[in-house]
């Protein structure tokens, strides 16, 4: 195999600006904005790894056979964006971080769509689970503080073997995922049962890729929450249970430290409280 001789300077720097250039032809500003860096990063990036014809054809056939899995119930490309991080950079861009306000995180593939409401208080559960118990207790509030009456509150996660009921043929559908509503002081409650690691769908091209890169699958333990309420930019987001052996090493790199929670052990239950700040919309 030969492999070009590390330099200095830029291998064939005229045919960036070349592709670059082509782009002048465009009316579409954004276009610009987006391909020139794209264009830039991908040449800089051939030269800089040396990329062989076979590394390139290598990963042609790789990109094909991530199409090739998708389906109306995978998305591989997502889940490869995920494992390197770019769906968590993507969600940094483009969500404010502050005071007052709750840390976003990714969606994920195993939301399900809007899902039953149930009274606050109530068990996510529809099968009883050998698992310890747990009872979720959350305040949801604008930015200032002020409570938000009414927010619609959406929860999913796995069950103790590790899968959700979209994965797993024996679980009732909408188990372990539910919605609520907030009370006049934003507060909603649930029961469920803790949540615990699992490894991403790791049968496929990013599961492949996670293997050569020396990598595990796995995700420590999490709930979702997904809070929409009026006149508020809709949260995404998880919750981490403290001590689990994956917080720093979440095979998509969604941890961040005011997400992980310390449930409170009582009796063998654990509970879980946590106040939810959302952004105002109207804001920069
Ligand atoms: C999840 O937590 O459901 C998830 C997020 C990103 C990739 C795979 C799974
Ligand atoms: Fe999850």
């Amino acid at each position: 195999m030969q492999r070009a001789k590390p330099s200095d300077d830029p291998v064939f720097p005229e045919l960036t600006e070349d592709v670059v250039g082509r782009i002048a032809a465009t009316t579409d500003a954004r276009v610009r904005k987006v391909m020139e860096p794209l264009i830039r990063h991908l040449h800089a990036f051939v030269r800089e790894a040396s990329l062989t014809h076979e590394e390139w054809r290598n990963a042609i056939a790789f990109l094909t056979l991530t199409g090739k899995i998708c389906s109306e119930s995978r998305q591989e490309f997502i889940l490869l964006s995920d494992i390197l991080g770019v769906s968590m950079l993507v969600d940094a861009v483009n969500n404010r971080a502050g005071t007052g306000l709750t840390d976003s995180t990714v969606l994920g593939p195993f939301y399900a769509g809007p899902q039953r409401e149930l009274t606050n208080g109530d068990t996510i559960l529809l099968r009883a689970e050998d698992a310890p118990p747990l009872v979720v207790e959350g305040t949801v509030a604008s930015q200032n503080g002020e409570p938000l009456r009414d927010a619609l509150v959406e929860v999913w996660q796995t069950a103790p073997n590790q899968l959700y009921d979209v994965q797993d043929d024996a679980q009732p559908e909408g188990h372990l995922r539910a919605s609520f509503r907030t009370d006049a002081l934003g507060r909603f409650s649930f029961k469920s049962v803790l949540p615990v690691s699992y490894p991403i769908p790791d049968d496929g091209p990013a599961g492949q890729l996670l293997q050569m890169m020396g990598r595990h699958p796995f995700r420590p333990a999490h709930v979702h929450f997904m809070i929409s309420a009026t006149g508020h930019r809709t949260l995404i987001t998880h919750l981490f249970i403290s001590g689990d052996a994956y917080l720093d090493s979440d095979a998509v790199f969604v941890v961040k430290p005011s997400l992980i929670v310390t449930p409170e052990e009582r009796d063998g239950s654990h509970r879980i409280a946590y106040h939810f700040g959302l952004e105002p919309l109207g804001q920069t």
